[in-house]
Parts: C-alpha cells; structure tokens; sequence
C-alpha cells in the first residue's frame, strides 16, 4: 500500500452474529498494530453493532451501520437511526451500496436525505456508486454516475471532503474485479465531478478484492482505499490485504 492513509473497509453484508463479531476484531486487533488501526473500517449488520461497538472500544478501528434512516426516530419500523448511531459511537456508515438499490429499491433521493441526516450527526456517509453490467455493456457507464453522483449531492453545502466507493455492480461478487484502467478512468472522472462541486474526493474501489489482486489494484493512482465484501470476512485474509 503506497500511502499511509490507505482506507481497508470491511463489509460484511448479512454475515456474523455478534458472538463472530466479538472473536474477529479480538482477532484481527492481535494483527493490526495500534497505529494503523484507524485505516480500517468494519460495516456490521445492525443486529451485530452493540457486539462491535464494545469490542472496537479499545481500538482505532472506525465502524459503523450498512444502512440507516434519514430521520432520527418516529414511525419507520425496522430501520436503523443516525441518531443512535451517533450515539452508540460509530465513525462511518455505508449509503446507497447497490445490494440496497437491488433489493430495496433505494434510489438518488433517498439516498441524498440519509447522506445528509449523517453529515448532521457528523458520521461519514461512504457513498457506494456504480454501473450495472447492462449500462457498461452499452457504453453508459460514465453518464450513469453522473446521474447517481448529481442526484446525490446537488444541494448538499455542507461539506468538502466526500467518500465515494466506485463499486461496479458487475464486479461485486464475481470474482472478476474491474480491469484497472476501467478504475483509472472512472476515479478521474469522479473527481473532475467532485471538483466541479468544490468537493474534495476519497475514492474507494469495491468488487471482488482479494489476496490474488489487491497488490496489482493498490497501484492504481487515486484509489484511497478498498471495499471488501467476501475477502473481509476472515480477519486474518482481511489484514492480509493491507500487507502488500
Ligand atoms: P465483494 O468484495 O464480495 O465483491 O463485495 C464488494 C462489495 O459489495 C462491498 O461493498
């Protein structure tokens, strides 16, 4: 990893419960040393967050929810407030990962109210964009991130520095990560639209990184970091990761 601020965030998705949690961070706390803890992040199921709040207590380890709501509380059953989440202490939350776009029909506008309900609570939104296999097939690719990337940020004033994960949805799970000129490409353009809106960008790739590509995918210029579904879930394959 080239720079000392390179981002490893875990996602576990739906996996682990909170007794998994406890074991994995006492585990992979044995590896991290203390000062590079603050380079990595873990997104937990809610279920699990109580288990790696107090596990993450004694660490730098950044954590935090897959999802939330956009309001604090009230009559939205089954969802997660940024408000407890602030709470309970976490440092990070994901938004808009395409799992959620799938299967629950997230689109820009929801996603720009919970991106703004977090910024309020001062918990970084990590903002997942990225193209279907359909759109890069047709050549869209970079006119549909303008469109996610637009509709999420117009209107929001209140910050300079924004977390973009650029997760094409073709390389999520496939084990077929993105060619890295395709990153390449789209990190420039993902910062040119960030500038054009006077922000400044961090930019994580997602989709199928593993022990096998992580070191060739780290030299790509402009990626801040990685986020990592299946090769996340084992601590130590996970701090493997940021050996390279
Ligand atoms: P994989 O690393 O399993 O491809 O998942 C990527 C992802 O969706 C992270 O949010």
């Amino acid at each position: 990893m080239n720079q000392s601020s390179f981002l490893l965030c875990a996602n576990w998705k739906m996996n682990k419960n909170p007794e998994e949690a406890r074991t994995y961070i006492q585990q992979i706390t044995q590896l991290v040393p203390k000062e590079k803890q603050n380079n990595f992040i873990f997104f937990a199921p809610a279920l699990t967050l109580s288990a790696l709040r107090q596990e993450c207590a004694h660490t730098s380890f950044g954590w935090g929810a897959q999802n939330c709501h956009y309001e604090d509380k009230g009559a939205f059953t089954g969802e997660n407030s940024p408000l407890v989440l602030k709470q309970m202490g976490a440092t990070h939350c994901l938004v808009g990962h395409s799992e959620r776009k799938q299967f629950f029909y997230e689109d820009e506008i929801l996603i720009q109210k919970k991106v703004k309900a977090l910024l309020k609570h001062s918990i970084q939104p990590v903002i997942c964009i990225g193209e279907n296999a359909e759109e890069r097939k047709k050549g869209n690719s970079f006119q549909v991130i303008n469109t996610q990337l637009h509709g999420i940020l117009k209107n929001i004033e209140f910050f300079n520095s924004i977390c973009i994960a650029y997760e094409p949805v073709w390389a999520i799970g496939s084990n077929q990560p993105a060619k890295s000129e395709q990153i390449s490409d789209m990190q420039k353009h993902i910062k040119k639209l960030c500038e054009s809106e006077k922000k400044n960008l961090q930019f994580l790739y997602g989709g199928s990184v593993n022990e096998e590509n992580v070191h060739t995918l780290s030299q790509i210029s402009g990626v801040d970091g990685f986020l990592v579904g299946g090769a996340s879930l084992d601590p130590q394959k996970f701090f493997n990761l940021s050996q390279t």
